[in-house]
């Protein structure tokens, strides 16, 4: 039997108007560009403004255009995977919120919630429905409004952070593009250095754990910075040696983007020159679920069929991983 593999077939994002600057930033915590630049590589992020948007506004919009783009009815998607971290709400998924709104009848949805890994680990998820034979498009959109959720007057987050959302559709193949291995990991040891306190069934929301900034993201920085740095190039560095991939034989890394430090250190661990690393951190900063699809639809026109590409992301949880993926089409 042929086998069959979930190749992307289209990509689209969205982030929203309003640029949050350095230089803004400047003005509400005790910072500088020149510490923000050379710390992190970022220069502005993207801020969702308006009463009553979420998460599924931007999700929406990304979803909205790769249907365009790929000239698919709302009606034909089988199933549709929200990572988030912030969902629109607890409960219903975001991703049940998204497809009432583009009028998908015909699909079922839920949501992964892995951090800032979410979104390689709901493309794994997906691909797996394609391979199957099970279901025939699977938009698989990852997205975050990390403004809801950050502390703003707290300077050792609040620079880090952007909102934004990007989308991908997978459709079978079989002549061998697509995604074509993974490797997932999580350690919830690391809980205690990247969380949220409050909010959750183990300490809901009172005026208390409101008035001590509890419902924000809580980071013991420098931790997660070795964490991210040893997991992102030990899992990319494995994943190329299983499938004899050599530095020439990658055409991209697509790193999660949450500090350009820790994509340095995986590139070179990779022995991959900067060339070959996509990064738009610089204008997004850490848009969480967001990264790797904005990372492709920025990138998408300089993509062609066969490229091999490193898929990585490490974040909260801990939670990290890699994936192989052999691009499937050349720029339209
Ligand atoms: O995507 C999810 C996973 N998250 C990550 O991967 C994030 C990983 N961590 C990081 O990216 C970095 O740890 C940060 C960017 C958050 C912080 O950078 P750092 O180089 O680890 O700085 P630090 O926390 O060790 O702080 C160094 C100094 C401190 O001052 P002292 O104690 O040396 O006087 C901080 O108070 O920098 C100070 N500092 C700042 N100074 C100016 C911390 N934040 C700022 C700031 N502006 N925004």
């Amino acid at each position: 039997m042929t086998k069959i593999t979930a190749a992307i077939t289209g990509v689209s994002g969205y982030v929203p108007d309003y640029i949050l600057t350095n230089k803004e930033l400047e003005t509400m915590v005790d910072t500088n560009d020149e510490w923000i630049t050379t710390r992190t590589g970022i220069k502005e992020r993207h801020i969702l403004k308006g009463e009553g948007l979420g998460t599924s506004y931007m999700a929406v919009k990304a979803v909205q255009d790769l249907l365009k783009k790929t000239n698919t009815k709302a009606e034909e998607i089988d199933l549709l995977i929200c990572a988030t971290t912030t969902p629109d709400m607890v409960f219903p998924a975001t991703a049940n919120l998204i497809t009432a709104e583009i009028g998908a009848v015909n699909s079922f949805g839920y949501d992964i919630q892995a951090a800032c890994s979410g979104f390689i680990f709901a493309l794994a998820t997906g691909a797996q429905f394609i391979e199957t034979g099970k279901y025939k498009k699977v938009v698989v959109v990852g997205g975050d409004k990390m403004s809801s959720i950050i502390d703003y007057t707290d300077r050792a987050t609040c620079i880090i952070f952007g909102d934004g959302a990007g989308a991908v559709m997978l459709e079978p193949n079989t002549e061998g593009y697509g995604v074509l291995d993974s490797i997932l990991k999580a350690d919830g040891t690391g809980a205690a250095y990247l969380h949220q306190k409050a909010g959750g069934s183990r300490k809901p929301a009172t005026i208390e754990t409101v008035q001590a900034r509890e419902h924000y993201v809580y980071q013991e920085g420098t931790t997660v910075f070795k964490f991210a740095v040893k997991g992102m190039a030990d899992v990319s560095a494995e994943i190329m040696e299983r499938n004899n991939l050599t530095a020439d034989d990658v055409a991209w890394l697509v790193p999660h983007q949450a500090n350009k430090r820790i994509i340095d250190a995986t590139a070179a661990r990779m022995n991959v020159g900067p060339e070959k690393v996509m990064l738009n951190i610089q204008k997004y900063g850490n848009t969480t679920s967001g990264t790797i699809p904005l990372c492709l639809w920025d990138y998408e026109n300089q993509l062609h069929k066969g490229d091999n590409l490193i898929i990585s992301a490490f974040g909260g949880g801990f939670t990290w991983g890699a994936l192989y993926v052999k691009w499937a089409y050349d720029p339209k």
